[in-house]
């Protein structure tokens, strides 16, 4: 589709609900005792991957005015009839593969061809430690793979990256595992995982970066308030910046310092970004944003930052490219096996529209300032690609291959940004 270049962006946006704790709330919930309400679920292709995968896991899950209801199955799961199909989710085959390593059961899970490529031996060998039977492609490296569920025994784990997916997948086959389960990640990832367990009455210990729960706990279900979720504010808040006269209210965004490093990196940038209406929904902090267009300067990213971005990094490049001066990120690797090699299409995309745009293997360099022409925005089947590039678009127009991409996150992003171009 064609996407005309715009004048200022002005008005309000609800962003639609975080898609790391729609996730949780619907897996943690479906494995605790009761019944939960969880209101501003993500509607979104990924959310209802995990919906599915609980649904045929024996979860009660059901829509009302007011939220989606979910009966918890009080820590015994059934054998699902058929394959899990994971979808595009990185999050649902990590997290599940955890939870049901410690299930008396077996499960397939596979996925779309981006998920079938992603790396899984960051979980299947931690998990075959513990005493899980993990199988898969690559000797448990790609989906699709089995888990015959069983007793399992808590260690401790050094996982080689900060990786919430990895610990998230750890701590729930902990909860189940005999003894203590300690995962001591290189930096510190998102903790929603932590703080939602906490909510449902499980015990942790953190001390620095080490994270530590005795198994055998029971999780009392617990409503859930889903924010908004910070890695799609993130469009808007670049898109804001770089037009020249706009000003939006992102309202109820998730700011839990553990993802916010996006708003960092653009107040390090010089952009015109404030909190308003601070408050905490269910042990997450919350507010509203309020962002209006800014001359942007480069930065550099790198480092502890990294995993409290992550996602956010093809959007930071538009933001850079719209800069004057340049923008390194580097320690980035982890973006090779994301939905898609986000090095890869994040540098194409940008080069599209006449950007100095240069890979690394760990990030990539940009010269910002340069003019920019119309682009060709090809997203590989990555809504973050396909989402970033729609608002490159913003600034000088393009041609969008398959923009229902976008639906894995947020379905509705252009109608929602065009609603705000009066
Ligand atoms: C997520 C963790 C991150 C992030 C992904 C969602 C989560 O992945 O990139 O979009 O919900 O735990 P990693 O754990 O692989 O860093």
């Amino acid at each position: 589709m064609n996407l005309l270049a715009s004048g200022p962006l002005c008005g309000t946006v609800a962003i639609p609900g975080d898609k790391s704790l729609s996730h949780r709330a619907l897996m943690l919930n479906g494995f605790a005792s009761g019944r939960a309400r969880i209101r501003g679920l993500l509607a979104s292709e990924d959310v209802a991957a995990t919906a599915r995968c609980m649904t045929a896991l024996g979860v009660g899950i059901t829509k009302e005015d007011d939220g989606v209801i979910v009966e918890g199955r009080g820590g015994a799961l059934l054998e699902p009839p058929d394959v899990l199909d994971c979808g595009n989710s990185g999050t649902t085959i990590r997290l599940l593969t955890g939870l049901l390593s410690g299930q008396d059961l077996l499960a397939v899970l596979t996925g779309d061809p981006s998920l079938r490529r992603r790396p899984m031996a960051r979980i299947s060998r931690p998990l075959r430690e513990m005493g899980a039977r993990i199988d898969g492609r690559e000797e448990g490296g790609r989906a699709p793979l089995t888990i015959r569920g069983g007793a399992l025994v808590n260690r401790t784990f050094r996982p080689e990256h900060a990786s919430a997916q990895v610990k998230t997948a750890l701590l729930l086959a902990g909860l189940q595992g005999a003894g203590t389960q300690t995962i001591i990640e290189p930096g510190q990832s998102r903790d929603h995982t932590e703080r939602m367990l906490a909510a449902m009455g499980v015990v942790l210990r953190r001390e620095g970066l080490a994270v530590s729960l005795d198994g055998g706990q029971r999780l009392s279900a617990c409503d859930v308030d889903v924010p908004g979720d910070i890695s799609s504010a993130a469009f808007f808040l670049v898109a804001a910046s770089i037009l020249p006269g706009s000003e939006l209210r992102l309202t109820g965004v998730g700011l839990n310092p553990t993802r916010s490093g996006i708003l960092d990196v653009l107040w390090r940038m010089g952009a015109d970004i404030t909190i308003e209406e601070a408050r905490e929904v269910c042990g997450e902090p919350v507010g509203d944003l309020i962002v209006r267009s800014a001359a942007l300067c480069g930065t550099i990213i790198g480092g502890a930052e990294i995993p409290r971005l992550i996602d956010e990094l093809p959007i930071l490049a538009v933001a850079a490219a719209a800069a004057s001066g340049q923008t390194t990120v580097s320690d980035a690797a982890e973006l090779r096996v994301k939905e898609s090699d986000r090095i890869a299409t994040t540098v194409a995309m940008l080069a599209s529209f006449g950007a100095a745009i240069f890979p690394k293997p760990d990030g990539f360099v940009i010269d910002g300032g340069v003019a920019l022409q119309p682009g060709t925005v090809h997203p590989r089947g990555d809504h973050r690609i396909a989402m970033a590039g729609a608002v490159a678009g913003l600034l000088v127009g393009c041609e969008l291959a398959d923009p229902g991409c976008m639906a894995v996150s947020f379905p509705g992003f252009l109608s929602t940004l065009s609603a705000l171009q009066g």
